[in-house]
């Protein structure tokens, strides 16, 4: 008997972990992969000094604290380099690859990226050299003339934004120079607004697989993802898989939100530099035993697979389909094929055929449990007024107990 390692790496997250861990624990799968019986294990990284030589005891690590925690990043990369681990995401890509990069390389696949500026910043951290760079280096420019090249309305945004802070949206050239006024260190983008939309969707990616959530970006916080799922024709879902898959392979991440933006027929993706997804409960509530599930079978087939680390991610492959000059529905397909290659898409489906089975059955009965309501409490009390969480602990439980309507019917 094999037992395999999967560490989780966390900070906030509350619910998701729990579910995972306690569905896992139930379902106790075990699996025969090549001739071997194999087991698997969870438990949860701590934060100590370590050793460069000491020994990673996971397979795979689930990592949520990568852009914000140094220490548990570094102790990770160094998992990689040494030990063989598997973690999702891929740390390099996430320290290196802002949202930034993300615009610049997808407009050149050619993928529909609105309009963007950057500008250097307001004000700057004083720093010894800052004075001669800026004296020698750093033009007067004229504000006005970029908000007028890009267009109005447009959003101010950092250019390494994450959960909508600083951004602004933009009509004219007065709101502009207070913003920029306003903007104090950070370095900006001004893009082209989508607007007026008929829809925004939030594509999560979870390794080979992709769920399409609509999103209203206007409602209150807990009402934003929607629970429909059938507002895409199957064309759009195919163009919008393709589009995930090729951004979260182009950039090594198992694990990412694409948010995109339909207008007259096209959808533009504005922001998918999102490998940390908001995985909560009080967010996603419909979609939540979705997100629990899928992440226990990717997770899974990487323990189970001894998945190698992608270390090189191979830009040069989509590069040469983007020289073919050929249709933009043709390019996206083309980049969707090796990104369908990279998370072994064949593979994984038929591992979830012939191994995951009897996990379906372990969520829908572990979701209609008082133990997922208990869940679905905790997080509720972290985040709403005392005389509230009745009220919204039942508001979540129900879209849950919807979902699990409609994957028995
Ligand atoms: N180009 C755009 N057109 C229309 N709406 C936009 C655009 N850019 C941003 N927004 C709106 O602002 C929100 C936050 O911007 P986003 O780029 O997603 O930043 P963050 O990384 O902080 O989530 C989006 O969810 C959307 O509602
Ligand atoms: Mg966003």
């Amino acid at each position: 008997m094999m037992t395999r390692r999967i560490g989780l790496s966390l900070g906030a997250d509350l619910c998701w972990p729990v579910c995972y861990e306690e569905i896992l624990e139930r379902w106790a799968p075990q699996l025969e992969i090549g001739g071997e019986q194999v087991r698997f294990e969870v438990s949860r990284l701590d934060i100590e000094p370590f050793d460069l030589k000491q020994a990673c005891p996971y397979d795979v690590v689930l990592d949520r604290l990568t852009h914000w925690y140094h220490t548990s990043r570094e102790w990770i990369k160094k998992s990689v380099v040494m030990d063989d681990l598997y973690v999702l995401n891929n740390p390099w890509t996430l320290q290196s690859m802002e949202k930034q990069t993300t615009y610049c390389a997808m407009m050149d696949l050619g993928l529909p990226v609105p309009d963007t500026w950057m500008l250097p910043p307001k004000e700057y951290e004083p720093v010894p050299d800052l004075e001669h760079t800026l004296e020698r280096y750093a033009k007067l420019f004229d504000l006005e003339e970029v908000g007028a090249k890009v267009g109005y309305p447009h959003f101010m945004k950092p250019y390494d934004g994450g959960a909508w802070v600083a951004v602004t949206r933009i009509e004219n050239p007065e709101q502009l120079k207070t913003a920029y006024d306003n903007s104090g260190r950070r370095i900006m983008h001004l893009q082209q607004a989508i607007e007026p939309f008929d829809l925004f969707v939030r594509c999560l990616g979870i390794g080979p697989d992709v769920r399409f959530i609509r999103y209203d970006p206007t409602a209150p916080l807990h009402e934003r993802y929607q629970t429909d799922t059938d507002f895409l024709t199957s064309e759009e879902k195919s163009l919008l898989r393709d589009m995930t898959l090729t951004i979260n392979s182009f950039f090594g991440w198992d694990f990412n939100s694409c948010e995109v933006i339909r207008k007259d027929g096209v959808f533009y993706p504005i922001d998918f530099a999102n490998a940390c997804p908001d995985s909560q409960v009080t967010s996603l509530h419909y979609h939540f035993p979705w997100l629990v599930k899928t992440m226990l079978q990717w997770s899974i087939f990487c323990a189970a697979t001894n998945r190698p680390m992608r270390t090189n991610l191979d830009w040069h492959r989509y590069h040469a389909i983007r020289d073919e000059k050929l249709t933009y529905r043709e390019s996206l397909s083309a980049y969707a094929d090796i990104a369908r290659q990279n998370f072994d898409f064949d593979q994984f489906e038929e591992f979830r055929r012939s191994h995951l089975g009897g996990l379906d059955e372990v969520t829908w009965t572990y979701f209609g449990e008082p133990r997922a309501k208990e869940v679905i409490r905790a997080k509720v009390e972290t985040l709403f007024p005392d005389d509230e969480h009745d009220e919204f602990t039942e508001l979540f439980w129900e879209h849950i107990q919807a979902w699990r309507r409609n994957e028995s019917s």
